[in-house]
């Protein structure tokens, strides 16, 4: 049997997941965590160390596990990475971590964003990189450490961003794949190189920055020092991968115009295929970003709001107590045990409204500052309802995703959902009410890793391209269409949710 190994550097961990290359069926899969440090608000950082212990301790259980049922590493074709998007890794000479990685969800880097856009011009980033500078983004997190800590900087001889962090430890090979330099602000997304233009205005050496490499061809091979530490057999070809966003889209099937990806990971993201890297240009800034696809010669937009699982994770910390213990005792899942509170009140939470700006916000407000909160709330209200409004809230941030992508006239015919929030039907059903489409799942029950397979297939010969890959595995599972009887309530609730961000502004952000 051919086997393809996915693995997805997450935001809470890394999970690795064997698939049969002829169905996609899942034969063997490891998550092991790693913590996520806060060390002053709005920062966010890790430790590469720890990716990559948990990187090589999830490889050696998977593959175990698959071998307890006849399955051999040496059945594996190739291996694909997906990660993250945006963190910086700074190596010096000898390739040592220099500091610990500044994570995407870090919002330390406002003035370097605005020092980028007035170095390079507004209108002229866009042209450029055709997106603007977000804290979210790898440039401006780059020029903080440049700014701040210029002794460690002055060391950096290489950045790379998380997976492709991981694909030099695998292979020895120091690349940034294509969908994921996207994402760093120095990439000329139109034609996949960097843009020397914008290295120049910010008075950044192109040697900090590696070869740009496809996500669907091999990009090195496993070595011998890293077959003996996981069981994978030396010389596996390592596939270039994609940024998660991007995997999560090709494990989904969402390869081809008309398809759309929402999905409720930490961040939570609405995805739709593009053929051409078309940028919103409707207001001074694109609010959605313009990044390359994995899929060779595609595009995608996509809006992300930064608090979506981590909305409900902080719930389920904070006040689903009693579910958490419920949780020991019986061992069902808190959030299962949430979710069924929630299901206990009516939509709209009875106008109860939250705005998920926890961790502040990109799509649509593009504030790092926004602070989230609870408006609305009365004496009648209880627990069931700030659990369900939390569902409610970060619904609404996605349709203010989709409502912006549409209005760049993509003309979506299906929207398909993935993600760990995306497998609570009672989230999936408030998302499918509040966006008012109908929203499908599909087998990608193991998330990027399992696009991340799929590159490492077509990669390795076993598929002739993306979308081949796609047909012959990804199969449509159940379909959530939307209730009419919820219309009016969640269309009221909308109204109110859009009203607050503009109207509490100078209260909920510093910016
Ligand atoms: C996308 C983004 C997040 C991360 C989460 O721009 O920042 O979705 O990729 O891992």
């Amino acid at each position: 049997m051919q086997t393809l190994l996915g693995i997805d550097l997450g935001t809470t961990g890394v999970k690795a997941a064997l698939f049969a290359a002829d169905d996609g069926h899942v034969l063997a899969d490891a998550f092991v965590d790693y913590p996520l440090y806060h060390p002053k608000p709005g920062w966010a950082e890790q430790n590469p160390a720890d990716w990559w212990q948990a990187t090589l301790q999830a490889i050696r259980t998977c593959l175990t596990g698959a071998s307890k049922h006849g399955i051999n590493p040496s059945d594996v074709r190739g291996v694909g990475l997906s990660g993250q998007m945006h963190g910086v890794v700074l190596l010096d000479t000898r390739q040592q971590v220099l500091r610990p990685c500044i994570i995407w969800a870090d919002q330390r880097s406002d003035a370097q964003c605005r020092w980028i856009t007035d170095k390079v011009g507004a209108s002229q980033l866009i042209e450029y990189v055709s997106n603007p500078a977000l804290t979210g983004f790898s440039a401006p997190k780059m020029l903080w450490v440049r700014d701040n800590e210029p002794e460690i900087f002055a060391q950096a001889r290489t950045l790379l961003l998380p997976k492709d962090y991981i694909r030099y430890l695998l292979t020895g090979v120091m690349a940034m794949e294509i969908s994921d330099a996207a994402g760093t602000c120095l990439l000329d997304v139109k034609h996949g190189r960097w843009s020397q233009e914008v290295l120049a205005a910010i008075e950044v050496a192109s040697s900090l920055l590696p070869p740009v490499i496809a996500a669907d061809a091999v990009s090195g091979y496993i070595t011998a020092e890293v077959a003996t530490l996981t069981g994978l057999p030396v010389g596996t070809p390592v596939a270039g991968g994609g940024a998660d966003n991007a995997c999560g889209a090709v494990g989904n099937g969402v390869v081809e115009p008309g398809l759309a990806l929402v999905s409720i990971g930490t961040s939570g993201v609405v995805l739709a295929h593009a053929n051409t890297p078309q940028v919103d240009t409707s207001g001074p800034i694109p609010r959605v970003h313009t990044f390359n696809h994995a899929v060779p010669h595609a595009w995608y937009l996509m809006g992300v709001t930064q608090g979506a699982g981590l909305s409900l994770r902080w719930v389920r910390d904070n006040i689903g107590l009693p579910e958490r213990a419920l949780e020991r005792w019986t061992g069902e899942d808190a959030y299962s045990l949430l979710s069924r509170e929630a299901a206990s009140v009516p939509p709209g939470s009875d106008g109860l409204i939250f705005l998920p700006y926890l961790q502040g916000e990109r799509t649509p407000h593009l504030d790092p500052y926004a602070r989230g909160g609870w408006i609305g709330l009365t004496a009648s209200h209880d627990r069931r309802y700030l659990i369900r409004s939390v569902l409610e809230g970060v619904a609404f941030s996605l349709k203010d995703c989709l409502g912006i992508i549409q209005e760049q006239g993509l003309t979506l015919t299906q929207m398909r959902a993935t993600g760990g929030g995306a497998k609570s039907p009672l989230w999936r059903q408030i998302i499918t009410d509040i966006l008012g489409v109908e929203i499908v799942t599909t087998n990608a029950t193991e998330g990027p890793a399992f696009g991340a397979a799929l590159l490492a297939g077509v990669a390795s010969g076993v598929y002739s391209s993306v979308q081949e890959a796609c047909t012959q595995t990804v199969r449509v599972l159940e379909r959530t269409q939307p209730d009419s009887a919820t219309a009016s309530a969640y269309q009221q609730a909308y109204a109110t949710y859009r009203a607050l961000y503009p109207a509490l502004k100078p209260i909920i952000s510093q910016a």
